[in-house]
């Protein structure tokens, strides 16, 4: 669509943070590759927030430079770049100082911007502040056709945060101008789960407790905490990843056809599926759970440090960078189905799967070698890195010898389609500036979320230990979890890189 021919008047497109990593390697990549695409129907002018001594002139530089080294495609069109950049603005303030809000109404007031995007790109503990001064001048909302501000992950690190946070953004906006990212639901192959599952006749009759064993959600990351140990050491997996993504993918992998593809009703299923999850309180959630931290390990020679050697790491830190949880939801179609989660840094591979283990057959036939198992029926829906989706089943091996083989149907993004997908805040901004909230986390979600996650972090705290159970660096975590799914006959699946 080449919308640029019925322009309204362009969007202020507003980023508190616009000189951080964020805005550097993802909102302004993901904004050139739509306007490369032609996919944002009005221009957009970048508006940029900070306390760095930068002017208009170098906060263009940068952003240029970032943009040449983080665009999805190479090479990039420095025309594009120019039409988005040339007019940005920098508005040089501390979050808590008046005056930047005062000269930035003033900007938005002069151009006569209709329609406004504030973008919290900001370390969480900034979001209070800059809401109530948004929203401490009132003008911001006169004469515009829609105002809209989106939101980082982590909304809030407890039930109690996550509620006065959420208070705050509704005491100023409204839920249909709140869009809360979590930039996982921007991915492709997790907007496939959806599609996979309500498009196709063939899975959905057996996606539920009479057909399904149990499930495997895997994020790892084969990475240590790097750059970001000072904030990881006060949040863990649990913050990280579990309260958000993980519990996004088991929503997804769970909920119920919603009644129609729109915003309420998908958010509507999702938020049934919270609702179900059977809560893990005191000694139910140290029993379901089970953390870890990677230690330091010999490879080749060189000692490679571990958790509480990493700079910025309390040295009695019991963060943990390693979680498995059993899960269990509670409705009718899961009823007794498992659902194992972990998560962890410093693992072997860089995966992110959701692996849906059919039962066994019901009598086994062939009394030969069986290199399948028993029980050789896995769905496999690989979100990274290789997005795609794999059935593995038996096959009689050729040839005089009876046996039987395991076998894949594989399915590949890039082979199918010719190109990798799109990077995740692409579509986000775009359904951002297009006002469809569906992939976003709507204000009952985040609630719950936190509401369950909180149980288990209070389980925790009640229960205190002394050191967390530690694994080598390249293993897939603590012993601890290993021994935790097999106390109920099944092993965790072994991911390939
Ligand atoms: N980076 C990612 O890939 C990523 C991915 C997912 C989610 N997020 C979330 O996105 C948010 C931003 O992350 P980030 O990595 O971009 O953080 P960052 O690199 O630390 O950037 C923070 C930005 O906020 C500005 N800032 C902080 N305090 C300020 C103050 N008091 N007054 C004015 N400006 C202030 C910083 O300005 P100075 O540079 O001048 O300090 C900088 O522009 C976080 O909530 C993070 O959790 C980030």
């Amino acid at each position: 669509m080449d919308g640029r021919n019925e322009t309204t008047g362009s969007i202020a497109f507003v980023i508190f943070g616009v000189t951080g990593d964020l805005t550097k390697r993802k909102l302004l990549p993901a904004l050139y590759q739509l306007a490369r695409e032609k996919r944002i129907p009005e221009r957009i002018d970048i508006i940029g927030f900070a306390r760095r001594p930068w002017d208009d002139g170098l906060m263009q530089q940068v952003l240029t430079e970032g943009i040449h080294e983080y665009a999805r495609i190479s090479p990039v069109d420095n025309k594009i770049i120019s039409e988005l950049l040339s007019d940005a603005k920098y508005i040089l303030s501390e979050f808590e100082d008046r005056k930047g809000y005062d000269e930035l109404n003033r900007h938005l007031d002069d151009k006569k911007y209709r329609k406004v995007i504030f973008y919290l790109a900001t370390p969480p503990d900034s979001y209070a502040n800059i809401i109530n001064n948004i929203s401490a001048c009132q003008d911001y909302a006169i004469n515009k056709e829609w105002l809209r501000i989106v939101v980082e992950k982590p909304y809030g690190r407890d039930l109690n945060s996550a509620q006065s946070l959420e208070n705050d953004l509704r005491k100023c906006f409204s839920e249909e101008q709140i869009f809360r990212i979590d930039h996982y639901l921007g991915k492709e192959t997790v907007q496939n789960i959806l599609v996979f599952r309500f498009a196709n006749g063939i899975f959905e009759p057996l996606w539920n407790k009479n057909f399904i064993d149990h499930v495997q959600i895997t994020v790892s990351e084969s990475t240590d905490v790097g750059t970001r140990a000072g904030y990881f050491d006060t949040s863990g997996v649990i913050r990280d990843m579990f309260a958000n993504h993980l519990l996004q993918l088991v929503t997804l992998t769970a909920m119920e056809a919603p009644y129609a593809f729109n915003a309420e009703s998908v958010r509507d299923e999702k938020m049934k599926v919270l609702k179900s999850l059977r809560p893990l309180i005191s000694k139910v959630a140290l029993e379901n759970t089970i953390r870890g931290q990677y230690d330091d390990t010999k490879i080749a020679e060189k000692v490679l440090p571990g958790y509480l050697h990493e700079d910025r790491v309390a040295k009695n830190s019991i963060t943990e960078t390693y979680l498995s949880a059993k899960l269990f939801i509670d409705n009718w179609r899961w009823a007794n189905v498992p659902f194992y989660i972990r998560s962890g840094k410093c693992l072997p591979v860089r995966a992110t799967e959701i692996a849906i283990q059919f039962k066994q057959i019901p009598l086994s036939l062939f009394n030969w070698k069986n290199m399948a198992g028993e029980a050789p029926n896995v769905l496999v829906l690989r979100l990274q890195p290789d997005e795609g989706i794999t059935l593995s089943f038996g096959a009689k091996l050729p040839g005089p010898v009876n046996q039987i083989a395991p076998v894949n149907m594989e399915f590949c993004y890039q082979d199918a389609f010719g190109s990798e997908p799109p990077e995740a805040y692409e579509r986000l901004l775009l359904d951002c500036i297009l006002g469809d909230q569906t992939l976003f986390t709507r204000h009952d979600e985040v609630i719950e979320q936190w509401r369950f996650v909180t149980e288990i972090l209070k389980a925790w705290e009640e229960n205190p230990v002394k050191e967390l159970p530690k694994y080598q660096i390249g293993s897939w975590g603590p012993v601890e979890s290993e021994q935790f799914i097999s106390r109920d006959n099944r092993n965790w699946r072994n991911l390939q890189g």
